[in-house]
């Protein structure tokens, strides 16, 4: 999902970009993966690929290392071999969601599911492996490319008319556009270290619900509130995870906007306005 919108926003200013997928890179293999990237001999490699289904996660452990740290680490070795700074995507949920404010990059971590677990082991193989790193934590991300929160509400708000979702977790949805702007930012700076990149404001998933259905014209569709417990899903997520993006801003120029802003453009150029939906669901 954020892959694709990356090199559409890193084409312009890095016209070499190019992007490989699981078909093409299996970063668990770290052989092929040394040499795959020894061959490209890139300035920067940014990995964007996980396994990023959190109660997945949960059921397969070792999948999920194998990927998120693993991982990381194969790639970091096969960028170190041609002196190749890495970008590495992270997540809110390396922290408890305890901090009751938003979290800055010093924080310490301390992750309550697998996922959250396997990434930061990765940031941390990183950390030890080289020093030319960029490690960009981010979360509640949606964009064109993938399954993803919004989609699935539209979605169920045609098939259901009533949908339930929970509203004691806070943290702030992202389109991949806009965190795309900021870690093409962030790479021409040539910047290192830990940043915190996420859309401004926050609410819960039941007030982005609110939100999307509102967008998109179809407030008749009712969303009832339910807590975390009563939707007794396999991985516990932090109930307060916003991120502190100051240093982004400080370094970079660049201000995230509100969460809003960034979902009406996503369900514009998604194609989901209120006429779209009619006619989809009149076929
Ligand atoms: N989505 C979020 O809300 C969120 C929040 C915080 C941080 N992040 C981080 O942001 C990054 C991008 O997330 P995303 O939502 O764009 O993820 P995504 O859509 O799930 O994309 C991840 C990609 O990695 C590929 N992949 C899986 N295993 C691989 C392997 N062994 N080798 C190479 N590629 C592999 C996946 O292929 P298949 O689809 O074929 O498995 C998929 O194309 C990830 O690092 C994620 O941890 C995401």
């Amino acid at each position: 999902m954020l892959g694709r919108d990356l090199i559409e926003i890193l084409q312009p200013s890095f016209p070499e970009v190019a992007g490989w997928d699981l078909d093409e890179i299996d970063i668990r293999q770290e052989r092929e993966t040394a040499l795959r990237i020894e061959g490209f001999r890139p300035d920067v490699v940014i990995n964007v690929a996980a396994y990023t289904d959190v109660d997945g996660c949960e059921l397969e452990r070792e999948k999920a290392f194998a990927i998120n740290a693993e991982g990381a680490k194969n790639v970091a070795l096969g960028a170190l071999k041609c002196r190749a700074k890495v970008v590495y995507l992270s997540t809110d949920y390396v922290f408890d969601g305890e901090k009751g404010e938003p979290y800055i990059e010093s924080d310490p971590p301390r992750p309550l599911n697998v996922y959250g677990h396997s990434k930061l082991k990765g940031e941390q193989y990183l950390q030890a492996l080289m020093d030319d790193i960029l490690i960009v934590r981010t979360q509640w991300l949606y964009g064109r490319y993938g399954r993803n929160f919004v989609a699935s509400v539209l979605r169920q708000a045609k098939e259901k008319g009533v949908l339930s979702i929970v509203n004691d977790q806070i943290g702030s949805p992202t389109y991949t556009v806009d965190l795309s702007r900021a870690l093409s930012a962030l790479i021409r700076q040539e910047v290192r270290g830990i940043f915190h990149a996420a859309n401004g404001d926050s609410c819960s998933w039941y007030a982005f619900g609110q939100a999307i259905l509102k967008f998109s014209e179809m407030e008749r569709v009712k969303i009832m509130p339910i807590s975390s417990k009563e939707l007794c899903r396999r991985a516990v997520r932090p109930s307060h995870s916003v991120l502190d993006c100051r240093k982004l801003e400080e370094v970079t120029g660049v201000a995230m906007r509100p969460w809003p802003e960034g979902l009406k453009d996503y369900l514009s150029a998604a194609g989901f306005q209120k006429r779209t939906l009619d006619e989809r669901s009149t076929r």
